[in-house]
């Protein structure tokens, strides 16, 4: 066996422009990353202070926590999980290793979306097992089918969803949901579900997989709804059978996440209305971009019903995504994620916005890339 290759993260290098550009004065706004600009809930920073004013602390995973995290599966989605099945994780890219490596053996194969959130494809690759990329067209809003699940032959061992997705910010339908969980269960797939943005969403509320299947292992964190990215803290509820074997690998690959992010985060699920107020920016921003990119010519688009980003087809005017977006960050000084980085081969003709910033600077990010897009229209129609 090799070491696998995998791909570089090339937003992050883009980003490092960003920064650099800044760094020499030119005025940067960030929509490369999923990442909101707001800090975490007030109220989970002031218990922040007041922890480090009073408690030493140490190595500690937080029974309350444990305990608010399965009440929430029971107020939000009418489901019944234990607290023992909840492990706490330092945010959801480790929760997504330990539910692959407990459930799956090196060389299994394991479906996914493409276009699709980066680091699926690059941690099954890690862990030696095989991506079974499902390409999700704008005609599925780049979203799983029942049938396509159904389609791959011979099945695959495992299964990755995400509704809302990430570079799409599409929700999978209840019945569709349903559907795909009626497939996995028929041919023995696991299903690992991704619910990171849950929580953001603009019409109805995403359901969580665990309401049709306990078997599926359920990723989540406090980096996006909770706004608390640089805390480093989630959770992973694993299924029944699951359990032991993930606290086998918690124990010895983590330890905890850190004590002082699960006091704060314990607090931060009673802030809902501070954190609501964030999901009425989002959805503000996401109105203004959907009127704007059709304008600039961007029409291929599924528009997002959650999570804070916009993938555009941009194939008409480039096939090279990366250099697309740094000519974009050069010229107007707004970063952007190519589609590279989500879709290895169609995401050449895409990139992603993110819109997870205020209102004010969404509205100065369209008022730059107004001229610059008409301009590059012009070009590609002459
Ligand atoms: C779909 C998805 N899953 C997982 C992660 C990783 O999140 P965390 O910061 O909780 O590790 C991200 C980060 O952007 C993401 O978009």
């Amino acid at each position: 066996m090799t070491v696998p290759q995998i791909d570089p993260f090339h937003t992050i290098s883009l980003s490092t422009v960003a920064h650099r550009l800044a760094s020499e004065g030119r005025s940067i706004i960030h929509m490369e990353f999923g990442q909101p600009s707001t800090g975490a809930p007030e109220a989970a920073i002031a218990r922040a202070h007041h922890v480090l004013d009073t408690d030493p602390m140490g190595y500690w995973e937080s029974q309350p926590l444990r305990e608010r995290i399965a009440r929430h599966y029971m107020e939000q989605y009418g489901v019944t999980v234990s607290p023992e099945r909840i492990v706490l994780t330092s945010g959801a890219s480790p929760a997504l290793l330990l539910a692959l490596t407990s459930c799956f053996i090196p060389g299994a194969r394991v479906a996914l979306a493409r276009p699709g959130y980066v680091a699926y494809r690059n941690t099954l690759r890690t862990l030696h097992m095989e991506p079974v990329e499902i390409v999700c067209g704008e005609t599925e809003r780049f979203q799983l089918t029942a049938a396509l699940i159904d389609a791959l032959e011979p099945p695959p061992e495992g299964l990755i969803v995400a509704s809302p997705a990430n570079p799409t910010g599409t929700v999978l339908s209840d019945p569709e949901l349903a559907a795909i969980v009626a497939v996995c269960r028929r041919k023995k797939i696991r299903i690992v579900s991704d619910e990171i943005y849950h929580g953001l969403t603009f019409g109805e509320p995403a359901h969580s997989v665990l309401e049709y299947d306990q078997s599926a292992m359920v990723v989540n964190s406090f980096s996006k709804y909770f706004s608390m990215a640089p805390w480093r803290l989630g959770w992973l509820v694993a299924a029944e059978d699951r359990v032991d074997a993930v606290q086998a690998r918690v124990g010895n690959l983590f330890l905890p996440p850190s004590s002082l992010s699960q006091h704060a985060g314990l607090v931060a699920f009673d802030c809902r209305e501070e954190l609501d107020e964030h999901v009425k920016t989002y959805k503000r921003n996401r109105d203004l971009l959907l009127a704007a990119l059709p304008r600039w010519g961007l029409r291929h688009i599924a528009p997002p019903d959650g999570a804070f980003y916009i993938y555009a087809d941009i194939g008409h005017l480039t096939g090279d995504s990366l250099t697309f977006c740094i000519r974009l960050l050069r010229d107007t000084g707004v970063a952007t994620a190519p589609g590279v980085d989500f879709d290895p081969v169609e995401g050449r003709h895409f990139m992603r916005f993110s819109f997870a910033v205020s209102t004010a600077l969404i509205e100065e990010a369209i008022r730059r890339m107004t001229p610059w897009f008409t301009a590059r229209e012009k070009d590609a129609g002459s």
